[in-house]
């Protein structure tokens, strides 16, 4: 299959399968970058909203509190997948490093195809249907500020992903606590595999960053809007971080980095 057309089946098309479609050799051709669109193709069902969707406060041996956790995480799991399509489509891929960079998002975008997969079949054990709750458009906002392979690296992996290191710890715990041993084995599979995303942002953005530390390097790549804060959850897991082979001085830096944004203290996935 043709690069553009995966990218452009999976950016536009509206429903889950189209999201997941399923790919392996993938021929480089040559096309125009495309501007973001607007909005992602997406079906009523799973429409997307600027509303803020509202994640439990515990009490996840409740069948509905544990769907609209679910939600939430396969949501940013949609987002993901629909950002990784859409970096393959707005840069270019004419030298060897920008086909390599893009063979990384590929194998990401594969895992989150598998992620969001394993959260929507759980939402469908408990009765409830992908899209019966709120579905964000948070993340997506970002895609028009990534400019660069090196912001968009910036944003997705050393912040959003990064974060999700320390959601999916955390949740995974919760879950395990109300013997929701399914949830939490899916928890800890996207948990692995978000390691290597991290990890993946972090080997690009040091060989990127030339004579600049990778501390300065990633501050310069974030849009004004977002602030280190949101690469971290109320549980910082400083271990794995370093799994995800960023190095102690960034680690360090990140966990004791402090704003005036209210977010720093939020205790939602959001
Ligand atoms: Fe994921
Ligand atoms: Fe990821």
């Amino acid at each position: 299959m043709k690069l553009s057309q995966l990218a452009q089946n999976i950016l536009l098309g509206k429903n889950l399968e189209d999201k997941t479609i399923d790919f392996s050799s993938i021929e480089f051709d040559d096309f125009d970058c495309l501007e973001v669109p607007t909005r992602p193709g997406r079906s009523a069902q799973i429409a997307m909203s600027s509303k803020n969707a509202k994640f439990p406060k515990g009490h996840f041996n409740l069948d509905e509190k544990k769907a609209m956790a679910l939600n939430s995480f396969a949501n940013h799991e949609l987002l993901a997948v629909e950002m990784m399509a859409c970096a393959l489509l707005i840069y270019p891929h004419h030298t060897p490093e920008l086909k390599q960079f893009k063979k990384g998002i590929l194998s990401t975008l594969k895992d989150e195809q598998k992620h969001l997969k394993l959260y929507v079949q759980r939402l469908n054990e408990l009765g409830f249907e992908f899209g019966d709750f709120v579905l964000n458009d948070y993340f997506w906002r970002q895609m028009k500020l990534l400019k660069t392979p090196a912001q968009y690296l910036s944003v997705m992996a050393l912040t959003f992903e990064a974060a999700n290191l320390d959601f999916a710890f955390h949740y995974q715990q919760e879950f395990k606590k109300v013997d929701d041993f399914k949830t939490s084995e899916i928890l800890g599979t996207v948990l692995k595999e978000e390691i290597s995303h991290v990890s993946f942002g972090a080997l690009y953005l040091n060989r990127l960053k030339g004579d600049k530390s990778l501390i300065e390097y990633y501050q310069s790549n974030l849009p004004g809007n977002l602030t280190p804060a949101r690469s971290k959850g109320q549980f910082f897991q400083a271990s794995l971080r370093e799994r995800a082979k960023l190095d102690q001085e960034f680690i360090s830096w990140i966990q004791s980095y402090q704003d005036d944004f209210t977010v720093t203290q939020r205790k939602e996935w959001k």
